[in-house]
């Protein structure tokens, strides 16, 4: 991972993040490896996933060098929230579950060297009655 004054790497790596049964057949792809872009400039990153879940919580996290994936953004039926480090100005993502390939693209505009990192989507089905699966899901992830 690297950049000069003119320019910022942005390297992106396939998470899947799905380990109790009920995930079974669940998958979350991310489009490009790596992306390099010039401060200032917008760039989306891909992520399309299958869900059997109608309503599937999606996440993006954000992991520096050396550091554990911070929470950034996430959205979950018309729900749109974004953690108050990452403004939905620069950072906005769609949740897109109508089209026949479901995607949650990240929309990172105005890039700034700082950006340099890798970026995870995730996706969480959605556990009616039953929290304790989810609980675990989460804890999985921390
Ligand atoms: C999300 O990105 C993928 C891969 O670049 C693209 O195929 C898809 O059309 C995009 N989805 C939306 C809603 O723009």
């Amino acid at each position: 991972f690297s950049f000069n004054q003119s320019s910022l790497l942005i390297h992106l790596f396939l998470c899947m993040f799905c380990s109790s049964p009920e995930c079974k057949g669940d998958s979350v792809t991310q489009t490009e490896r790596e992306v390099v872009a010039a401060a200032g400039e917008t760039r989306i990153l891909g992520c399309t996933f299958e869900t059997a879940y109608t309503t599937p919580t999606l996440f993006w996290y954000k992991q520096e060098e050396n550091s554990f994936p911070k929470y950034m953004l996430k959205r979950y039926s018309k729900t749109v929230e974004n953690s108050p480090e990452f403004s939905k100005d620069r950072f906005d993502a769609d949740l897109n579950t109508e089209a026949k390939e479901k995607s949650f693209n990240l929309t990172i505009s105005d890039l700034r060297p700082s950006d340099s990192a890798v970026y995870y989507c995730a996706l969480q089905p959605t556990v009616t009655g039953n929290t304790r699966t989810l609980y675990k899901n989460l804890q999985y992830f921390t």
